[in-house]
């Protein structure tokens, strides 16, 4: 795990778009279409500020969730809200959405759907993640139901209740986080670098994040 340690959140944002935008571009040459995904939540929304105008093709770009709340899109805890008002906009709206929610159902009723619609993205080619001060990252937390599912199985998504989560959730399976090409994991505050040092010595049950962490590099500011 490389860990990069930013002077400045604002200045960190900028250079994580432009690393985010180099790896695609890096990408975009030599594939058809590329798969970015990336958390919702508070943390990426200046990321996605500054990667949403960076001159790439964006025809060629598939975007995702890490892990969404099963919520529909007129509610403001919906991270598909998120992405479709910060990060598919300007150059990048061209780009086209993979869902990771759909009307009409549980997550797990339409969890085939979801999935097969994923699954010809697979490597995925860039991944940032997102963390929470329990060392959750995507929608996988300490003590959710199916917990050993998202950290073991073999499945692309994996439904998801957990008492850290208000709204039962969907998340990319750790093994998908893992085979990703590229993946980082972006951070701010001293409470989550110390849950990151923390989450360094325990298991992926007691400290989700560290099933992604080798291979990832870590982006902190203050
Ligand atoms: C979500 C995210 C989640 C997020 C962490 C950190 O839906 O909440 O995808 O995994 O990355 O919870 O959230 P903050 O950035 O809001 O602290």
């Amino acid at each position: 795990m490389d860990l990069i340690d930013y002077a400045d959140a604002e200045m960190m944002m900028i250079d994580l778009a432009n690393v985010l935008a180099g790896e695609l571009g890096e990408a975009l040459s030599h594939k058809d279409t590329v798969t970015l995904a990336v958390p919702g939540g508070t943390t990426p929304g200046p990321i996605f500020d500054n990667l949403c105008a960076v001159d790439l093709d964006w025809g060629r770009v598939r975007v995702m969730l890490t892990d969404e709340r099963w919520v529909p899109e007129t509610s403001d805890r919906s991270n598909t809200r998120l992405l479709r008002q910060r990060l598919l906009t300007g150059r990048a709206a061209a780009a086209t959405l993979v869902p990771l929610y759909a009307d009409g159902g549980t997550a797990e009723e339409m969890l085939p759907a979801l999935s097969a619609a994923i699954a010809p993205d697979l490597p995925l080619d860039v991944v940032l993640l997102g963390m929470g001060a329990d060392m959750h990252t995507a929608s996988i937390f300490p003590g959710a139901d199916r917990l050993h599912h998202a950290l073991y199985g073999d499945d692309i998504l994996v439904p998801m209740r957990a008492p850290g989560a208000p709204e039962p959730r969907i998340t990319l399976s750790a093994k998908v986080l893992r085979d990703a090409i590229r993946r980082h994991i972006v951070i701010t505050g001293a409470a989550k670098r110390e849950a990151l040092e923390r989450a360094r010595h325990l298991t992926p049950e007691e400290a989700p994040v560290a099933a992604v962490l080798a291979g990832s590099t870590i982006h902190w500011a203050e």
